[in-house]
C-alpha cells in the first residue's frame, strides 16, 4: 500500500532504497536500544514516561569522537525486513563520515511512529503529544543523557542530518536546542508552509517528462485524462470502473469519491518521483508504452501500485478514506497520525486546480480539509489549519533572509523533487542538486553521482572531518 510521503519521508527515505542493501551485511555493532522519555517535555506534573526505541552503530567509535545523528521522521526507522537494512547506520553518507572519523551513529525513532510508542491508543487526547517539538525534546534529552556519560562522550561534538519532514527538524533543533548542536544538514526539507502546495503536482508531470521521455509522458497524460473523461460520464462509469479496478460501492455522485481517486492516482506518481533511483521511472515508463494502449497501459500501472494481493479490487470510497485515518490502534504505516501532523503542523497539501494539465486532474483543498475535520473533529476549519501551518512558518523565517551569515546547516534541495519549490533557497548555506531525487544526497559517494553531488557530499565529509 501506498503512504502518502510528505517529503519522505517520506519517511521513508530509508525504506525506499532499502532494496539496495547487501544482505550479507556484518551488523557486528548495531544495537537496537531503548530510552526513557517524558510522555510531555513541557509539563513537569505530568510524570508519565514511555520508551523510545534508537538504533546505534558503534562499529567505529572512539571515546570524545563526533556523534552523527539521523533523525527518524513520520516511519518506523527499521524497513520492514530485516534489522540490518537501517541503512542510515549501515549504507549512507553519514555513516561514511562515521566511520572515516570514528564518530559515533545514532538513527532515532519519532515519536508515535514504528515501535516508539508514548500512549496505548492513538486517541485525539492521544495525539496532543504527537507534535514536533515534543520529539525535538526527546531527541534533546536523549543526547543530554549521552553526554552526561563525561568518558565517553564528554567531549563529542554533534552533526545532526534529517531528510524531508526530519529534515524540518534540524534547524529547529539548533534553534531551541543550540548549546547541543555543533553541525546539521537538512535534505530535501520544506521550509516554506502553506495550506496548498499545488506546484507539488506540476513537478511530478515535469520530471516524468524530463526522465521518462515526451513519448511516455504524452501516454500518461492522456492516459489520465482519458480515466477523468470515463468517471465523469455517466455512460462511460462502467468503463472507469474496470480499468482502475474500483469496488462497486464507489459512489459516482460524490465529489469526494472522485477527487480520491485523482488524489491516489496522483500518490501513485508522486512515489515514482519522489523515489526515483535513477532507472526506475525510465522502467516504469518502458512498461507503460508496452500496454495496448493510453488509458488501458496508465490504468493497469496504477492498479498495480495501488492494490494489495488479498485484495479484489479497490476501495477509492472517501468513506473509506477517513475510516482509515480513524484507527485508534497503532498499525504500521498508521495514515492517521501523518495526516495529523499535516493538518496541525504543517499543511502544504499537494491539490490540483488545472485540469488535465499536470496528470492529477481535480484535487481541491476542500478535498484535503474536509479529511482533517472529517477525521480529527470540527475543530480542524480551514481557518484553524491556516493558523496552525502559518505558525510553523514562521519559526523558519530567520533562515530567508538573504543577508543571514554562513551558519552551521547545510541545506539541499533536488531539482527533480517535488518539494523543490518549497525548500530553502535565500541562504547561504543552501544549495541546489541539479538533476538529483528526493533525498538521494544521503546515499553514500557513488559511480553515479554528478559533479556537482559529488562535490557537495565531499564536502559534507570535510565538514564532518573537522568537528
Ligand atoms: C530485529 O530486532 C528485534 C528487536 O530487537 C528482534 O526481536 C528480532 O529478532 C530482530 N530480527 C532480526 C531478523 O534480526
Ligand atoms: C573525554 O572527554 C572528557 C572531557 O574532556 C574527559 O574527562 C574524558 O577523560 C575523555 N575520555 C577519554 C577516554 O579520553
Ligand atoms: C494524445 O492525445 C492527443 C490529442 O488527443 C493525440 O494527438 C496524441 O496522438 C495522443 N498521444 C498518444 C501517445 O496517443
Ligand atoms: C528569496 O529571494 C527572492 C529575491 O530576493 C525573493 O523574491 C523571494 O521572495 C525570497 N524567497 C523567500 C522564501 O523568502
Amino acid at each position: 500500500m501506498l503512504k502518502y510521503i510528505f517529503l519522505i519521508s517520506i519517511i521513508l527515505i530509508p525504506s525506499a532504497k532499502a532494496q539496495q542493501v547487501n544482505p550479507s551485511l556484518d551488523n557486528a555493532g548495531i544495537k537496537i536500544l531503548w530510552f526513557d522519555q517524558k510522555l510531555d517535555h513541557f509539563n513537569d506534573g505530568d510524570k508519565r514516561t514511555w520508551q523510545m526505541r534508537y538504533m546505534v552503530n558503534e562499529k567505529y567509535f572512539k571515546p570524545n569522537k563526533t556523534i552523527y545523528l539521523f533523525l527518524g521522521g513520520e516511519s518506523t526507522i527499521l524497513s520492514p525486513n530485516t534489522n540490518a537494512s537501517n541503512i542510515m547506520l549501515t549504507n549512507s553518507l553519514m555513516h561514511d563520515a562515521a566511520q572515516k572519523n570514528a564518530g559515533y551513529l545514532i538513527h532515532t525513532e519519532h515519536r508515535f511512529y514504528g515501535e516508539s510508542k508514548p500512549t496505548a491508543e492513538l486517541s485525539l487526547d492521544d495525539l496532543k503529544f504527537l507534535s514536533s517539538r515534543q520529539a525535538l525534546a526527546d531527541v534533546a534529552a536523549l543526547i543530554r543523557s549521552l553526554k552526561s556519560d563525561i568518558s565517553r562522550f564528554g567531549n563529542s561534538k554533534l552533526f545532526v542530518v534529517g531528510g524531508s519532514y526530519s529534515g524540518i527538524l534540524v534547524p529547529w533543533f539548533a534553534k531551541l536546542y543550540p548549546d547541543l548542536i555543533d553541525r546539521g544538514w537538512a535534505s530535501s526539507a520544506p521550509f516554506q508552509f502553506h495550506l496548498e502546495y499545488e506546484r507539488y503536482n506540476i513537478i511530478v508531470a515535469r520530471t516524468l517528462e524530463q526522465i521518462g521521455g515526451q513519448e511516455c509522458y504524452r501516454r500518461l497524460q492522456n492516459g489520465t485524462e482519458k480515466l477523468a473523461n470515463y468517471l465523469n460520464d455517466k455512460d462511460q462509469i462502467e468503463e472507469a470502473m474496470r480499468l482502475l479496478n474500483i469496488c462497486n460501492k464507489f459512489n459516482v455522485n460524490n465529489d469526494f469519491a472522485l477527487w480520491n481517486v485523482y488524489h491516489k492516482m496522483a500518490l501513485v506518481f508522486g512515489t515514482l518521483v519522489q523515489f526515483n533511483t535513477g532507472t526506475n521511472i525510465q522502467a516504469v515508463c518502458k512498461e507503460i508504452l508496452q500496454g495496448s494502449n493510453d488509458v488501458e497501459a496508465v490504468s493497469q500501472y496504477i492498479v498495480k501500485q495501488l492494490k494489495d494481493k488479498s485484495q479484489k479490487c479497490i476501495d477509492y470510497s472517501f468513506k473509506t478514506r477517513v475510516e482509515n485515518h480513524k484507527i485508534l490502534k497503532y498499525t504500521t504505516d498508521s495514515e492517521r497520525l501523518w495526516t495529523y501532523q499535516r493538518c496541525k503542523e504543517f499543511g502544504n497539501f499537494p491539490t490540483s486546480e488545472k485540469r488535465y494539465k499536470d496528470m492529477t486532474n481535480k484535487i481541491p483543498l476542500k478535498y484535503f480539509i474536509r479529511t482533517c475535520y472529517m477525521v480529527f473533529g470540527e475543530q480542524f476549519t480551514r481557518e484553524r489549519i491556516k493558523e496552525n501551518v502559518q505558525r510553523t512558518n514562521a519559526i523558519f523565517k530567520h533562515l530567508h533572509d538573504e543577508n543571514r551569515p554562513k551558519g552551521n546547516i547545510f541545506f539541499t534541495r533536488a531539482s527533480l523533487d517535488p518539494w523543490v519549490e518549497v525548500g530553502l533557497q535565500n541562504n547561504s548555506m543552501a544549495v541546489l542538486l541539479k538533476d538529483a531525487s528526493h533525498c538521494e544526497d544521503l546515499r553514500p559517494i557513488g559511480p553515479h553521482d554528478s559533479k556537482q553531488m559529488r562535490a557537495f557530499k565531499e564536502s559534507i565529509l570535510a565538514a564532518a572531518a573537522v568537528l
